[in-house]
Order: structure tokens, then sequence, then C-alpha cells
């Protein structure tokens, strides 16, 4: 049985690598999800059927309870609630990793005692190692999930919680040591102290980061999640666990780096640089100066009037985009183009939105066909034969300054070249800043013209004007 419950695991774990590698392509990640969410079910029965299942009324409860909150969660969670939800799930998967390991411990108290149980360094390094890994990621997730929705503002207590971080790691290194090395089965104390001492790093860790940034620290927790997981795995001696959360545990921090890079900070920069906006943004006085009279206004009808002429048109989806939930009037826009014998592309830039892969799930919604969206490193030499390229709600991946402005907090993030297309016609509410807090030159250009209003607004009525031409 032993065996079939590891092959189990084995052909579980080839179908999340396939998963995974599935995902990596808009044409293949529907595919890779079911592959990924076969190698799950698979995982669940290996596990269901593995002997040291004690109950399975208790799992059954479990499943349906987590299972109800966790559908409920998801219908009702908005496009632009994502990362929240993200990081809310990390948290409560570091908080079962901590239990788990907590549980197994007391068990292990037991059957030591009985004379089932005998311990060994593997088995206290990979509960200590559960315990405390889980117990940073579940405060650090919330703080984080706190920090997204606006709840916890940015802190100038940074250096405080500096040293704290730095107390605590040297608490741990000698508690968890002394665990590993020494107490073992009788550290019911040292223990608990060590978990508080987690618990307050989680929150210290991730307090002084500025709440933009946290996309990049809910990957990373998600990879710290993976990684608690996987030392869950050892101590229950759970092949498809280890696997599992090694597995989010890479990926989380590969997308970590590629977030980063896409923005052209290091991971050391956003974890102990402080906040970006906070640090870079200019007042709104600086803003309007910097505008003053040069940004050139036009409407819905006159877009209308320019792409009735166009040939080629491209689509430059940003964070406004998903706040607007426009998706489908872009489509419908993009259908009415196509239908008149307009080329329409949408340009996709890896950190456009406020978590990767933003603007590619906002489009899939509306069905629009994979084959259109091109990435930034593809569509940038095609913007100079663009006719009209149009900018939905984005607005720092579309700021010259990154390549020219040396000065400039986003300098050497790459950009979508769209000020090389023959006009840009930029739509956002206001001239509000992104992300960033820094103003676009893009917006005054020469080729440039502003159509201000709500994204889905602007383009219904655009949509409506075309019909009228
Ligand atoms: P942003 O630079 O954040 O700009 C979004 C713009 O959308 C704002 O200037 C806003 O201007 C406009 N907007 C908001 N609501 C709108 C609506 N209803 N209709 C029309 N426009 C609306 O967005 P971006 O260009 O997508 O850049 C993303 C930024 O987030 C980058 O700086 C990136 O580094 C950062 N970031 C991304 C990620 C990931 S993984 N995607 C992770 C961390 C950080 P108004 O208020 O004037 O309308």
């Amino acid at each position: 049985m032993e065996v079939l419950i590891n092959l189990g695991y084995l052909v579980a774990a080839v179908l999340f690598i396939l998963g995974i590698k599935g995902m990596t392509s808009p044409k293949t990640a529907v595919r890779g999800n079911q592959m990924s969410s076969i190698g799950m079910l698979l995982a669940v029965i290996a596990a269901l059927v593995d002997h040291n299942v004690v109950s399975f009324e208790y799992i059954v409860i479990g499943v349906l309870i987590g299972g109800s909150i966790g559908a409920f969660m998801a219908k009702k969670v908005a496009m632009t609630d994502m990362p929240e939800m993200v990081a809310t799930l990390n948290g409560i998967g570091g908080g079962a990793s901590l239990l788990v390991a907590a549980a197994n411990y007391l068990e292990s108290q037991k059957l030591a005692e009985m004379g089932k149980f005998a311990v060994s360094y593997d088995w206290s390094i990979a509960v200590i190692l559960s315990i405390l890994i889980g117990a940073v990621t579940l405060t650090g997730s919330f703080v984080a999930v706190g920090k997204l929705k606006g709840k916890i503002g940015d802190s100038n207590k940074v250096k405080l919680y500096k040293w704290i971080v730095k107390l605590c790691f040297v608490t741990l290194i000698a508690g968890a040591g002394y665990f590993a090395v020494e107490s073992q089965l009788n550290s019911d104390y040292l223990i608990l102290g060590l978990i508080v001492v987690c618990l307050i790093l989680g929150v210290c860790l991730v307090m002084p980061i500025g709440g933009a940034d946290m996309p990049v620290v809910v990957s990373l927790l998600n990879s710290y999640s993976g990684l608690a997981g996987a030392a869950a795995g050892f101590v229950l001696g759970n092949n498809g666990l280890i696997i599992t959360g090694s597995l989010v545990g890479a990926s989380g921090i590969i997308l970590t780096s590629i977030m980063c890079k896409a923005m052209n900070r290091s991971l050391t920069n956003v974890l102990f640089g402080g906040s970006m906006a906070a640090t870079a943004g200019v007042s709104k006085s600086e803003n309007d100066a910097f505008y003053d009279g040069k940004v050139k206004y036009s409407s819905a009808d006159e877009l209308a009037m320019l792409l009735e002429s166009a040939q080629k048109v491209v689509f430059v989806p940003g964070y406004g985009l998903a706040v607007a939930q426009a998706q489908h009037a872009t489509r419908e826009l993009a259908n009415m183009l196509e239908s008149n014998g307009t080329e329409v592309k949408y340009a996709i830039h890896p950190v456009a939105g406020r978590m990767p892969g933003h603007m590619n799930v906002l489009l899939a919604e509306a069905e629009v066909p994979y084959d259109q969206l091109v990435e930034m490193d593809t569509i940038n030499p095609e913007f100079s034969q663009t006719d009209v390229a149009i900018v939905l709600g984005a607005n720092d991946v579309v700021n010259p300054a990154a390549s020219k402005d040396p000065a400039s907090p986003i300098f050497g993030m790459p950009i979508l070249d769209v000020h090389n297309a023959k006009t840009v016609v930029v739509v956002k509410r206001g001239l509000s800043p992104g992300f960033a807090g820094i103003p676009n030159e893009l917006f005054i250009r020469e080729n440039s013209l502003m159509v201000p209003g709500d994204a889905k607004k602007v383009l219904q009525d655009t949509i409506g004007a075309l019909k009228d031409l």
C-alpha cells in the first residue's frame, strides 16, 4: 500500500510541474490549471488512504467548512482585491503548518512515553522550522492584508522595527538551536516562547515595508508558506506535502525575483528600503504644476473619429482598467475596430496592475484572444507603426522618465514605448499619479491627447460615438 501511496504522490508531483509549465502561456494556462487540480485530487486521495488517517469524520467536516468558506470568498472577491485574498490564504497556510507541527510535537511526546517514538535531529529541525516559518507567515500575511486594504498605513518607526527584527532573529537562532540539539521533547515553554517571538517577527518584518510594495511581499510570504508546508511534510513524513511545499516555495521566490526585476528594484531595497511611494512621491501642488496648461484634452467623439481611420490600434491596459472594470467595454470596442478592418493588439507590461498577470487575467475574462496579448519586448518595436495607442488607466508602465531621467525613482524600469506611436490617447480620470507617485511626461507630449474620465465610461461613449459615425 505504501508503494501505491508514494506512487500517487509522485504522479501528483509530475502533474503539478506540468501544470506550472502549462501556466507559463495563456494558451495552455487552462489545461495547466486542470492538470494541477487533478494532481491535487490525487494527492488528497493518497493522503486519505494513508494509514496515518485517524478519523474520516473530522476530515469531512473540515473539507465542508473550509471548502464552503473558500468557495464563498472566491465568489465574492473582486479582481482588484485578489492580492488581499492571496495574502490571506498564505497566512492561513502558514498557520496550518504551525498547528500541524505543534500537534505533532505534542503527539510525539505521548508516543515517546509509550516507547513508540524516538527523537531524531531530522524530526526536531523539521518541527521547529515548520512552527517558526508558519508563525512568521501567519502574522506577516495579516499585516500585509491590512496594508493592502489601507487599514495599516506606512510606518515612521522603521528603525525601531528593524531593531526588533534583529533581536527576534538572535533569540530565534539561539532558541531553535537549543530545541533541535538539546531539549527536543521537553520544550513546551521554549516552543511557546519561540512562537510568540515569530508572531512578533512577522509583524515587525512587514510593518516598515511600504504599502505599495505589498504585492512583492505577498509573493515572498507565499514562498514562506510553501517552505513551512514542506517542513510540515517532513514532520509528518508525507512526500506529497514535501513536494507541493517545495514547489510553492520555489515558485514564490522566482515570482518575487521576476517582480523585483520588472520594477528594477532589488529584494533588499523592497524589504529594507522603506516605502517607494512615500519616498519618491511628489506633492499635489508639484504634480499640478508639472502639468499646468500643458495637457491637450480630447473627447470620446474625437477618439471615435481617430479610431475610424486608424489601421493599427494598440490598447495599453493598466491598473485603472481593473479599477474601472472596463475589460468588456475594451473588447467590445476592439471588436468594432476589427470589423472595420483595423489591426488590434494589447500591450502587456509584466507589472501593469497590482499583481503578476493582472492584465492577462482581466482581459481573459472578456475573452480577448490570447494571440492579441503581446508581451512588452515584442510590442515595443511595433509602436512606431501604430496609428493610435490607447492607454487605459496605465501610468508608471508608460512613463518615459524610466528610460530618460536617472533621478527618477523608476529609472531603469523597462516600459512600454507608447510615446513612439503616431497618436497616444490617455484615458484616466484626472492627473493623479500612479503607484510610484510621480508625474508622467507622456501626458504632455506633442503626440498625446487625454480623454478624462472613468475608463469604462469613456470606452462606452466611444463605442456609442463610433456607431453614430
Ligand atoms: P499605475 O501607475 O498605478 O497607474 C494607474 C492609473 O490608473 C492612475 O494614474 C489612475 O489615475 C488611473 N485610474 C484609476 N482608476 C481609474 C479608472 N476608473 N479609470 C481610468 N483610470 C483610472 O498603474 P500601472 O501603469 O498599471 O503600473 C503599475 C504599477 O504598480 C507600477 O509602478 C508597478 O511597479 C507597480 N506594481 C505592480 C505590481 C504587479 S505584480 N503588477 C506589483 C507591485 C507594484 P487617475 O486617478 O487620475 O484616474
